[in-house]
């Protein structure tokens, strides 16, 4: 398939290998410190041969695992853009290029027992955005289908040491403040947004936060994947210059391998579509 994204692209992330790389170690170190793929009360109610949707699904990582896992579910994996589709799925994903800010084609709608969102915060979620790709994704899902959505909470992300002896850091937290400066309200009012918008459409609604660094072995990746994706952000749009961001770089390689690392909470918010539904 011929790549597809919108041009202009609203996106501020790249859409290169690099970025596919670190979409995968940012896969794996949330579902290590999440402890699930899918949250435990919804695998005890998704039907043996279950229907389920990853939306704004980048290069449907976290789809593919699920196949693998549920082999006798059919998924389907929405983006705005298919430049990081695989080259190839199983039999049991589909990829399908559609704007989770619109309402989905008709054929998917009241389809899917499941519908699974992570990371959207980073696609400039305004705070009406929030409720409109809630009611999108409802759409899709049958009565009594479940969300499972996680975000990040940008607000409180400070810069600590791993090793003890690492007092002076160089880089690291001028990027984090420079990062949260340019997401601004957003940074810290995702995750309240989007527990507002599940709470007014759904049921059974609960809230799991999770540090970053809740597993030790886990900081310096979660570090250096995180890095990786503020680096080719600012490349964008920090407005720093060439000079400025190879500082930054080499100034951010030297924090990590020194022991520093940022934390926040990722909130995974679950729900269900209300029984009674006619959406
Ligand atoms: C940070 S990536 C996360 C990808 C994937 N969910 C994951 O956790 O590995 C965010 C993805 O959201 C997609 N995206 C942004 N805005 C979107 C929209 N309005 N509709 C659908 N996808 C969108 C981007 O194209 C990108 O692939």
């Amino acid at each position: 398939m011929a790549n597809s994204s919108p041009d202009p692209d609203p996106y501020p992330l790249a859409r290169d290998k690099k970025e596919s790389d670190r979409l995968r170690e940012q896969h794996d170190i949330s579902i290590q410190n999440a402890g699930y793929l899918i949250f435990p009360a919804i695998v005890d109610r998704l039907p043996s041969h279950a229907r389920i949707a990853d939306v704004a699904a980048g290069t449907g990582v976290w789809a593919m695992d699920v196949a693998k896992s549920l082999p006798n579910a059919q998924l389907v994996a929405f983006d705005l853009s298919s430049a990081q589709f695989p080259p190839s799925a199983p039999d049991n994903v589909q990829f399908v290029v559609t704007n989770a800010k619109q309402p989905f084609p008709d054929a998917y709608h009241g389809s899917f027992d499941l519908v699974h969102i992570r990371a959207l915060i980073a696609a400039m979620m305004s705070p009406e955005d929030w409720e409109v790709v809630m009611c999108n994704i409802l759409q899709l899902l049958k009565p009594g289908g479940s969300v499972q959505w996680f975000e990040g909470d940008f607000g409180n992300v400070p810069c600590l040491r791993n090793n003890p002896e690492y007092m002076r850091f160089t880089a690291l937290p001028k990027l984090l403040e420079k990062f949260r400066s340019v997401m601004g309200d957003r940074a810290t009012t995702g995750p309240g947004n989007l527990v507002k918008a599940a709470s007014a459409r759904l049921e059974n609604v609960e809230v799991d936060v999770f540090p970053t660094d809740r597993l030790p072995e886990m900081r310096a990746r979660w570090a250096r994947q995180a890095a990786i994706a503020m680096l080719a952000w600012a490349e964008k749009s920090s407005g720093w210059s060439a000079e400025e961001l190879a500082q930054m770089k080499s100034g951010v390689q030297v924090d990590i391998d020194n022991g520093a690392y940022h934390r926040g909470d990722i909130y995974c918010v679950t729900g269900q579509k209300p029984h009674a539904s006619t959406e």
